[in-house]
């Protein structure tokens, strides 16, 4: 079996913030052509794991390697030219700026020269309109602002961006988390699409049904750590909707819920007891209410 090079890696990475250590010894790689879910609970440190990945923040150790090389961005304009593209949880769109402007971005296809060179709006108008259209979305005008998009065909500007920007690797931090189940479809196509393109992919999200139709591999954060990387082959759907609830935590609802019916059982009987019983015909639920 030959070694694959991942597109992306983190060896030993760790992120402080004084004396928050909001990651803790990383290692994950990322493979072209593939699609790795981050899992993990608020404030797991997913957002600032990929927020180091894209020149956001600075690791406090160990070392990032892009294509096998070690690599570090000043910021994430450095980390986009050198082909890593992200949507952030708070997406950066300008809502009052055109659909062409936001897809463009300051990289706008120009006409003539010196002097005259200005931007060609027609030419860019219509790459804007056919990139969307090869998701599915139809922009009847691309000059319109961003902001009057749906929130998943505006993260869908975002993403057809960095594709055809030729990204080699796509961050995507909890891109359908506030999307209908329609819109979110959209995006996961899209996904998949990237993923077919051969691009390195990192979803974030908390949705499992989200995650697994979509997923290579899995790796889960808990506070700042990893807790493993999992291929799709050797874990259920299952198996990874327990490792994002949190098994434990999953239990200890079930007893806590355990608990909230006891007493409202107990309360109800209470109650009975000084009032006439209004459920009658219900002696199993008076005996399992019992200890009185
Ligand atoms: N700039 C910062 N300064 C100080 N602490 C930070 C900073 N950014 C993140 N943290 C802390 O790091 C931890 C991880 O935060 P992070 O945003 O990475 O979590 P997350 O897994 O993305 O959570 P969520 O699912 O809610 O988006 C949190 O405890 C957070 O308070
Ligand atoms: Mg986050």
């Amino acid at each position: 079996m030959s070694e694959r090079t991942p597109m992306i890696e983190m060896r030993n990475v760790s992120k402080h913030f004084g004396s928050v250590i909001a990651l803790s010894d990383i290692s994950m790689q990322v493979y072209s052509g593939e699609v790795m879910c981050l899992l993990g609970d608020n404030g797991a440190g997913k957002s600032t794991l990929i927020k180091t990945l894209s020149g956001v923040h600075q690791p406090t150790h160990g070392d990032m390697l892009l294509g096998g090389k070690p690599t570090r961005f000043k910021s994430p304009a450095y980390a986009l030219d050198a082909g890593i593209a992200t949507v952030f949880q708070d997406l950066a769109m300008i809502p009052l700026m055109s659909i062409t402007r936001n897809f463009f971005m300051g990289r706008e296809p120009t006409v003539g020269w010196g002097p005259f060179k200005r931007i060609d709006w027609k030419h860019a108008d219509r790459i804007a309109k056919q990139e969307m259209a090869k998701i599915g979305i139809d922009v009847r005008d691309p000059s319109q602002p961003v902001g009057t998009l749906s929130g998943g065909e505006r993260q869908c500007v975002a993403i057809a961006r960095a594709v055809y920007f030729g990204a080699k690797v796509l961050i995507l931090d909890e891109p359908t988390s506030a999307l209908g189940v329609k819109q979110a479809s959209v995006v996961l196509r899209y996904i998949a699409k990237a993923r077919a393109d051969g691009l390195a992919v990192i979803f974030i999200t908390h949705n499992v049904h989200h995650a697994y139709p979509v997923a290579d591999a899995f790796t889960l954060l808990a506070r700042g750590s990893s807790l493993g990387t999992f291929r799709k082959e050797d874990i259920s759907r299952e198996e990874v909707l327990n490792m994002m609830a949190g098994g434990a935590e999953l239990e200890s609802l079930d007893a806590e819920l355990a608990e909230f019916q006891r007493s409202d059982q107990e309360q109800k009987a209470a109650q009975g007891a000084g009032a006439p019983v209004s459920t009658p015909g219900a002696p199993p639920q008076a005996h399992a209410a019992g200890g009185h």
